[in-house]
């Protein structure tokens, strides 16, 4: 099989937004610290590259999770693999995540999260398949809403490859 690529949003759009999102951040958390939880791996590019947008002091924290797949619902859970090394007690968190399917893995996190009692905590999510939401989820920073594609690129990644394109692009799959 062929992997193929097709733009769906050229770096120079993806750097647009994140200057937008970023003045957004810094008006709302004029008086305050900002401390970005990051969801790994995905989440990394677009974490340190909003990140360095923001004129004034951002914390990075990382953190890694699964879902359990179909048992998710069920259980209400999520599996951490890798969890902060440091207290969210009375911080002002921002989760940083690439992207929102069905919701279903960040209002697991979010969950998680509220419990260990953060002053503050919203999502930033660079991208969203609207169509896919099977768990009501509020974003409080998007980039842009997508389609119902398989998406790789700037973080995001298919088989762990393609993390590291500058863009986002929809994979196909083409018989050699
Ligand atoms: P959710 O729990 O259904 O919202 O799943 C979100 C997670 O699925 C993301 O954090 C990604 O790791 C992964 N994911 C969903 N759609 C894509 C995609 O198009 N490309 C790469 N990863 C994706
Ligand atoms: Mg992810």
């Amino acid at each position: 099989m062929i992997e193929k690529i097709q733009t769906l949003i050229s770096k120079q759009n993806i750097d647009e937004k994140i200057a937008e999102i970023a003045s957004m951040i810094e008006k709302d958390y004029e008086h305050k610290d900002i401390h970005f939880v990051c969801v790994l791996k995905g989440g990394v590019v677009f974490t340190v590259d909003l990140a360095r947008q923001i004129n004034k002091n951002v914390y990075l924290h990382f953190m890694d999770v699964s879902s359990y797949g179909e048992d998710t619902k069920s259980s209400g859970d999520i599996k951490i693999l890798m969890d902060l090394d440091e207290s969210i007690k009375d911080k002002h968190v921002i989760i940083v995540e690439d992207i929102i399917d069905s919701g279903m893995t960040l209002n697991m996190l979010k969950k998680r999260l509220l419990g260990r009692n953060p002053a503050s905590l919203k999502i930033c999510a660079l991208l969203n398949k609207e169509c896919n939401k099977t768990d009501n989820i509020d974003i409080d920073y998007l980039g842009f809403n997508i389609p119902d594609e398989f998406v790789v690129g700037y973080g995001l990644d298919y088989a762990q490859k393609y993390r590291n394109l500058n863009y986002i692009g929809i994979i196909s799959f083409e018989e050699e």
